[in-house]
């Protein structure tokens, strides 16, 4: 469980006031702990400019970890991703996935947090919804690959979070403990 989304999460959830507000908090929340230490980062050299056949010789690689990179950057979640699902699937699914966004009434998203959900659901299957959309769930075929798999991350980690983070809230009618029996 990356310590971040923890965090993630409870700030959301501690904020719940309006979406503008919880997103506001995700992206502190997120861009605080992602920033890179400059001491990681290679000074420029006037080597550099010349450098044409190796461009990418002495720079960063970002498809590794390194430190200073967030937990959720290095499970491939940037703020790219997260910009992305506040942007575009907040707004049903809530800042959770909960299924409980300001326009949830109307358009009632599956709880993405739903253990029973996650186990069923196939990585395939989620990215093909997102590319032609399903139901009343618009397609989102503008995104880029990179971004859609980011997503598909993301959507896992609401999974995970809820039986890490909080079992309580996890609280379904069927999973509820049965009432006390009565006595007679
Ligand atoms: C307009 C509301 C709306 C928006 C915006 C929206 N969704 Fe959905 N989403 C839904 C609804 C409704 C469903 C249920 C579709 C169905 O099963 O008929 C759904 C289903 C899903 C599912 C389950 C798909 C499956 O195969 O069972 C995933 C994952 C998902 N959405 C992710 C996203 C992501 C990621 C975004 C943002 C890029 C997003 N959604 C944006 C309404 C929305």
């Amino acid at each position: 469980m990356p310590k971040s989304l923890i965090s993630f999460t409870q700030l959301a959830l501690r904020s719940r006031f309006t979406v503008a507000t919880t997103v506001v908090v995700l992206l502190l929340a997120n861009s605080s702990c992602s920033r890179t230490n400059p001491k990681d980062l290679p000074e420029w050299t006037p080597g550099d400019h010349a450098n044409v056949d190796k461009p990418a010789q002495g720079q960063v690689d970002t498809s590794k970890a390194r430190p200073g990179m967030s937990k959720l950057e290095q499970q491939g979640v940037n703020d790219v991703i997260l910009a992305t699902w506040k942007q575009n699937c907040v707004p049903c699914h809530g800042v959770i996935g909960r299924g409980d966004g300001p326009q949830a009434k109307v358009f009632h998203p599956p709880d993405l947090t739903n253990p029973q959900w996650q186990k069923n659901a196939i990585d395939s299957e989620i990215r093909f919804t997102l590319k032609k959309g399903k139901g009343r769930m618009p397609a989102f075929a503008h995104l880029p690959e990179q971004t859609v798999t980011g997503l598909i991350k993301l959507v896992r980690m609401l999974g995970r979070q809820q039986k890490t983070v909080e079992p309580k809230s996890a609280a379904t009618p069927e999973n509820l403990p049965s009432p006390a029996p009565k006595k007679p």
